[in-house]
This record gives C-alpha cells, sequence and structure tokens, in this order.
C-alpha cells in the first residue's frame, strides 16, 4: 500500500518510515510534486491534522496521513501546546522557541511536561485518528545536538537523557509520534 505522509519536517519523515513495515511504501510530498506549505489555522491538534492530510487528499487524491503535536508545559498552562512550531513568534526558530521556554521557566520547580500527537489519516475518504503522548520533564538546558524542535530541553520520564541525546531507535521506542504510529501501523495491519 501506498500512503503519503503529508509533512515537509525531513525528521518526522525519518521517525515514522522506520517504523512503518515493509508493506507500506512511504512516499513523501516531493515525491508527489508538492511543494507548498501546508496549512494549519486550527486550535486544536486533531483539527490541525485532519486539515494537513485533507489538504493533501483533496488536491492529490491520494491515501495520506498527517501529524500535529504540541508540547505541553504543566507550569505554563498547556502552553506552548498547538503553538508549539511558532512559541516565539513568527517566523522563528527551534532555538528561539526552546529559549523562550527556558526563559519562561527559570526558578520555577515544576518542570512537568507532556508531547502529544494526533496522527489523522484519510483512507479512500474516511479519516481515522490515532493518538500518542509521553511524559516527562523540561530541562533546565539545552542537552544533546539529535532530533529536532524541542528535543535538546525534553527528559522522558524514566530516562535520565534528553530525547536529543537519544538515537533514533531510542527515541522511537518511546515517543509520543511513535506511540501515534505504532497505532497506525497496526490498524493498517488489520484491515
Ligand atoms: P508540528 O506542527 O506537528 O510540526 O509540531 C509543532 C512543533 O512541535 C514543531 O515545530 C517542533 O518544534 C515541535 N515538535 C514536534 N514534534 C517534536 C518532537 O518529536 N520533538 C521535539 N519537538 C517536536
Amino acid at each position: 500500500m501506498e500512503l503519503i505522509f503529508a509533512t515537509n519536517n525531513l525528521h518526522k519523515l525519518k521517525e515514522v518510515q522506520s517504523l512503518l513495515d515493509n508493506k507500506i511504501k512511504l512516499r513523501s510530498l516531493k515525491e508527489i510534486g508538492c511543494a507548498e506549505e501546508i496549512p494549519e489555522d486550527y486550535e486544536t491538534l486533531k483539527e490541525n491534522a485532519a486539515q494537513k492530510a485533507h489538504y493533501i487528499f483533496d488536491k492529490y487524491n491520494i491515501n495520506c496521513f498527517a501529524d500535529d503535536t504540541g508540547l505541553e508545559i504543566d507550569a505554563l498552562n498547556g502552553e506552548p501546546g498547538v503553538y508549539s512550531a511558532r512559541y516565539a513568534g513568527e517566523p522563528c526558530s527551534f532555538e528561539d522557541n526552546m529559549n523562550k521556554v527556558l526563559e519562561k521557566l527559570q526558578g520555577i520547580e515544576n518542570r512537568k511536561a507532556c508531547f502529544k500527537t494526533v496522527i489523522a489519516l484519510i483512507l479512500e475518504g474516511k479519516e481515522y485518528y490515532f493518538e500518542g503522548q509521553v511524559n516527562g520533564e523540561i530541562l533546565t538546558e539545552k542537552t544533546g545536538i539529535d532530533g529536532f524542535g524541542y528535543d535538546p530541553i525534553f527528559k522522558p520520564e524514566g530516562y535520565d537523557l534528553s530525547f536529543a541525546q537519544m538515537s533514533l531507535d531510542e527515541k522511537n521506542k518511546i515517543s509520543h509520534r511513535a506511540r501515534a504510529t505504532k497505532k497506525l501501523v497496526e490498524f493498517l495491519k488489520n484491515r
């Protein structure tokens, strides 16, 4: 089966690719000639994931899925949440976003946070959703160089390493996106 992953983020593509079995052939947006920025205009992860998947399905008429992810920090009342990509304003880099989080948490003891992912799949015109979450905490400084986004400041519960200190395989054992992707794979296997 061929599926498009509606993302321009090569890190996400790599993470998800390594979780799919060889019955699912993942194609990138580049392969179908889609170079545009995919909109995400809503205020929930689910709506944004659905919007991204619909954008590709409606335009290219091809089975596809998209994910939307947010980092929710307890002491910041769930911020940056659905605004994780543009927390420090637009345009902004991963560094800008991490710096903003670190500044806002300066002197705060409660560093609990979680990553949440929602995957929206559109298969033959029908929508399906898969969710994944990982709990952890925000470190006091950036640690590690791998991964992307907030990985250098997020340490998953039960581990002594940040996501950015983990190999792709290690992150994929526990991450929000991996948990949602595994549910997607199970669903596709059983239909
Ligand atoms: P998106 O809208 O799903 O692309 O995710 C919003 C933002 O969350 C991204 O720009 C990243 O900064 C961050 N993000 C998403 N997934 C991860 C992850 O696995 N690790 C760290 N940050 C992530």
